[in-house]
């Protein structure tokens, strides 16, 4: 598939690698388009709008600029080309353990002006190193690509947080698909065994908390063929389930008395209908797309008040990857072929998701659809290691925040790159966070009620 194609024959319990020839970016065009992108949602922006906090839950985004660059400097350019450091002084400032996003804005940051300078200056050594490093060597250039991306769709997350006219636009996504509204409600997922993560060989790509491929067990249950819709959502608003505990986990309760939530962030209502803020427009809530910008807690209660609950980490990675008819785990939930527009809704290409029933294309062997793509979907799970989990170039990727503080998210949202993206990939937050780009789906185990 890669650049690197000569991996053995992986064993037969391990998930298939992507079909021979299956064009995966080379690492110098993710790197490339990654840098695009991150351009693309900066260079939109005056000088006082990069450096100024939109949010105390955001980084400056001339603070995320710098850090970019400042990681690609210290695995690409000092760990990957041995080379010396370009600016040590900066590590501090750009280390995100050291500074805790409220308080970035006081430091003492490069100027939109000089970050950028520092990031094309670290980039040129970078491409350097890569042209002189064997295939074997190319994990941290993907990790850093991944890496950049990844804090394109933090950024993205600064814009929509941002107050002042809009600056983004993009095409709308395509109206679902005839038939969308007739789909099945929930699709059964079979239960036994399944390879859950991969291995370095068959994934080149993934980081080092999806691996390693480890046989995980699920019981036969159902999952909602779609993500929870803004319509479905509003029904649970309309019931009151804001103001009914039963549905509420108790911290999630005492969250609601702090800061009075009683919609998704970002509504508003106008009368009898909502509204939403979306990357500085107005606009009426459609009912048709799935939930976005609500919290863990939101998503529990609301399964909990349709009498459900929401799927756990392998519950749902069965759903995306299990292949019934080879009992291989796939890339993705349509095949091993990477995502493309008929598959999913990702990139950033579309800045909402795209309606529910969307990408008949992008089905799961069970059926469900948009399992990647449009919403990250909240999961029971908290973050932790898979069983013989080693950290990956450093601890502060993922292990630092294993443990019960931290859900898993699954399957990318429109904003996340397909780079960083696939059937394994994992995220995790705080589950009071909903300025990240998060929905749900629900389940329910297989032989019950309902
Ligand atoms: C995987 C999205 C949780 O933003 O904290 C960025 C990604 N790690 N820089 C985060 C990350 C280091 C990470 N998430
Ligand atoms: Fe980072």
């Amino acid at each position: 598939m890669s650049e690197d194609t000569l991996a053995p024959e992986p064993p037969s319990t391990a998930p298939a690698p992507p079909a021979a020839g299956t064009p995966a970016p080379h690492v110098r065009d993710a790197l490339e388009a990654a840098r695009r992108g991150t351009l693309a949602l900066t260079d939109c922006l005056t000088d006082a709008e990069l450096t100024a906090q939109h949010s105390r839950l955001m980084s400056p985004f001339v603070w995320d600029l710098a850090h970019i660059a400042n990681q690609e400097e210290i695995w690409l350019v000092r760990a990957a080309g041995g080379l010396p450091p370009l600016h040590p002084e900066l590590d501090p400032l750009y280390d995100a353990f050291r500074t805790p996003r409220a308080d970035r804005p006081a430091l003492p940051l490069l100027g939109p002006e000089e970050a950028r300078r520092y990031a094309a200056d670290v980039r040129e050594q970078a491409l350097a190193v890569l042209s002189r490093t064997p295939p074997t060597g190319h994990f941290l250039f993907r990790m850093v690509a991944q890496h950049e991306q990844q804090h394109g769709e933090t950024m993205l997350a600064t814009h929509q947080v941002r107050r002042g006219p809009a600056v983004l636009d993009a095409p709308a996504p395509h109206p679902a698909p005839a038939g969308a509204d007739r789909l099945p409600r929930e699709v059964l997922v079979p239960g036994g065994p399944f390879t859950m993560g991969t291995d370095p060989l068959a994934d080149p790509w993934a980081l080092d908390n999806e691996r390693p491929a480890h046989t995980a067990h699920v019981a036969p249950f159902w999952l909602d063929t779609v993500p929870v819709t803004n319509a479905d959502y509003q029904r649970f608003i309309d019931a009151g389930g804001y103001d009914d505990p039963r549905w509420w986990h108790p911290d999630g309760r005492r969250h609601l008395r702090r800061t009075g939530w009683n919609a998704p962030a970002f509504w508003r209502r106008s009368g009898t209908r909502w509204l939403r803020r979306r990357f500085g427009r107005t606009e009426p809530v459609p009912p048709d797309e799935p939930v976005v910008h609500v919290s863990w807690y939101e998503a529990d209660a609301y399964a909990r008040w349709a009498g459900r609950r929401l799927p756990t980490e392998a519950e749902w990675e069965k759903a995306a990857r299990h292949d019934p008819a080879t009992g291989r785990s796939r890339r993705h939930p349509w095949g091993d072929t990477p995502p493309g527009p008929e598959h999913a809704n990702l990139g950033r290409h579309h800045l909402q998701p795209a309606p529910a029933g969307s990408f008949p294309q992008g089905a799961a062997p069970c059926g469900a659809r948009q399992l990647l793509g449009d919403v990250w979907e909240w999961t029971a799970t908290d973050f932790t290691g898979h069983p013989g989990f080693t950290a990956t170039p450093y601890r502060e990727y993922s292990e630092v925040f294993f443990g019960p503080a931290h859900k898993v998210l699954r399957g990318g949202s429109f904003a996340t790159d397909p780079v960083a993206c696939r059937g394994t990939f994992r995220n995790w937050d705080l589950p009071v966070r909903r300025q990240i780009f998060a929905g749900f789906r629900t389940c329910r185990d297989a032989g019950t009620g309902r």
